[in-house]
């Protein structure tokens, strides 16, 4: 059964700890780290990274939308994040970038926009503990879905038999099957677990729901 990895950008930052208490059934936190430059938005750092691990036995993922990450991965993986994410688009030295994070002692996750093409990570393959298809442009919670982005996923899951495959973007009740059987092994879902007014846990469960059925 897929993984559900709840992104915290629509959350209540006020009430954060309570609403990681209140998304039960959560398989990992996913944390959307934004610059301001390589995305047009700005998020939160290693701080917050190590406050949600502290509290939290669930294992955080950091998702890296910076320029430069090769300053920045010290910093999160100190900050006790078990995975780092980074962007392809986001360095000219990918192989370097992927060593780094294996040597700071965290899983290797590398991540696509829709507009970039899977033959990027062909040579780095067998290096990645995990790929990350974006399934919206990155920079915000609450988009559209993009479909062709399915096609891309099943053909990430030909190429890559052993890593895990990861969505983010528009993910919920009504998008996970498909994603689930193109092969995505994690699903992000940001608007669709914490929205005002919402119950995390039911939210969690109904994404659940909604891939038991198609089965
Ligand atoms: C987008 C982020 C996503 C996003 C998911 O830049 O990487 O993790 O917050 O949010 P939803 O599920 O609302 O599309
Ligand atoms: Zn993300």
């Amino acid at each position: 059964m897929a993984l559900i990895a709840p992104s915290i950008l629509t959350a209540d930052f006020l009430r954060l700890g309570d609403e990681l208490r209140r998304a039960k059934g959560a398989d990992v936190w996913h944390l959307d780290i934004m610059d301001g430059h390589f995305v047009p938005n700005l998020t939160f750092g290693p701080l917050l990274c190590a406050a949600v691990a502290k509290a939290s036995e669930i294992p955080v993922e950091c998702h890296l939308m910076v320029e430069r990450p090769q300053e920045l991965l010290p910093r999160y993986a100190e900050a006790g994040a078990r995975r780092l994410i980074v962007h392809a688009e986001a360095t000219p030295h990918l192989h370097r970038l992927i060593a780094q994070i294996r040597d700071l002692g965290c899983e290797v996750g590398v991540a696509l926009n829709p507009g970039t093409p899977l033959g990027v990570i062909e040579e780095v393959a067998a290096d990645l503990d995990l790929l990350l298809i974006m399934t919206v442009d990155p920079g915000f919670g609450g988009q559209s879905f993009q479909p062709r982005q399915v096609e891309k996923i099943r053909r990430a899951r030909e190429l890559l038999p052993k890593a895990l495959i990861e969505v983010d973007g528009g993910i919920g009740p009504n998008t996970a099957p498909e994603v689930v059987r193109a092969g995505a092994d994690i699903l992000v879902a940001g608007s669709a677990v914490f929205a005002p007014g919402a119950d995390p846990q039911e939210r969690i469960a109904e994404i659940r729901r909604s891939l038991h059925e198609s089965r």
